[in-house]
């Protein structure tokens, strides 16, 4: 904080001229938001500023580290060596994913240690998408398709987040979640073009990911705690709402191309508006799987510390061989 450091008495005798500078600081940090010139690791920023991104940059993270298993799932009974190559360079995309989201928080000041313990003990969050099965291989298909496509319409903005570090991880991230909506609609189109029992396994995914791709965008915007400084801060440049709607508007062609029915009887096109209108949400479902009551909360974080347990030796010999340069350079 700005006068962290100034003891008691002289704390006090300061208050005025600090309450001023400190409000000149935050006003000429915002200024600088407005124009959007890009925050970096070494600037001034306000503590909740800084939390905020902790929050949800972590969350991203981990999102992207937890967000593997279900697909890494079905690496081994891949249809094919083609799919299973464009399967296996998606996962390791993904795990890049979290390893550059990893990093642009480290530059917020902290550890990646902590980070990590607090995805293990579940304090911290991941988006709940990735707590649900892959039962069938046409799953596979209906997360790139829904799940990525979902991501890039939250994530494109982010590239032009006011926090540089964020932004600049985002570039890379979003060309490469493209090539997965890619892949994931190429599988839908070869499963709806198939035999009647593979156009039943692609509508049976899209049945069951539909409305879990909805709830990525997260509660509607009344409900939205943090939202409006996000926006102010521009961490954020569209509502939920908005950008739901712009998922749906974009989605639902790509289903009447692959001759599928969204499983929303509610959904109409609304010529006026130029929308199409969607069915009430079950967020009860949603706040349940974020309360940790998920079909596979428990097996992904169980796996998760499996592999952290696994790794050990890595980190071990990482830091040894880390020691020895310091070591040498010494
Ligand atoms: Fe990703
Ligand atoms: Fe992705």
């Amino acid at each position: 904080m700005y006068t962290q450091g100034l003891d008691q008495k002289e704390s006090a005798g300061k208050r005025p001229v600090d309450a001023v500078e400190a409000a000149e600081q935050l006003q000429a940090f915002q200024a600088r938001i407005d124009a959007e010139e890009k925050i970096e690791a070494k600037d001034w920023m306000p503590e909740a500023y800084r939390r905020t991104l902790i929050r949800q940059i972590s969350q991203h993270a981990h999102s992207e580290i937890i967000g593997m298993q279900p697909e890494g799932n079905w690496l081994t009974r891949a249809p094919s060596l083609k799919r299973k190559a464009i399967l296996l360079a998606k996962v390791q995309d993904e795990a890049g994913h979290g390893l550059y989201l990893y990093s642009a928080a480290e530059t917020l000041g902290v550890s990646r240690d902590q980070m990590v313990a607090d995805l293990l003990s579940g304090k911290a969050k991941y988006s709940s998408i990735f707590n649900y099965p892959t039962v069938s291989w046409a799953d596979i298909g209906a997360i790139g398709w829904l799940v990525d496509g979902a991501a890039i319409m939250n994530q494109i903005p982010l590239c032009r987040c006011s926090y540089g570090p964020y932004a600049r991880a985002m570039v890379r991230v979003c060309k490469e979640e493209s090539f997965h909506q890619r892949q994931g609609f190429d599988i839908m189109l070869e499963l709806s073009r198939g035999s009647p029992r593979q156009k039943a396994m692609a509508q049976d995914a899209l049945n069951r990911w539909w409305w879990p791709s909805l709830m990525m965008f997260g509660p509607n915007d009344s409900e939205s705690k943090h939202s409006a400084q996000s926006m102010a801060w521009k961490i954020k440049r569209f509502s939920n709402d908005e950008l739901r709607q712009k998922f749906v508007d974009v989605t639902v062609p790509q289903a009447d191309f692959l001759g599928l029915r969204m499983p929303d009887e509610a959904l109409r096109f609304d010529a006026d508006a130029g929308h199409y209108r969607f069915g009430e949400i079950d967020w009860q479902e949603l706040f349940d799987v974020i309360a940790g009551n998920g079909p596979c909360n428990k097996q992904r974080l169980e796996k998760r510390q499996q592999a952290h347990d696994d790794g050990a030796w890595v980190r071990e010999a990482a830091q040894a061989y880390a020691n020895k340069a310091a070591a040498a350079a010494a």
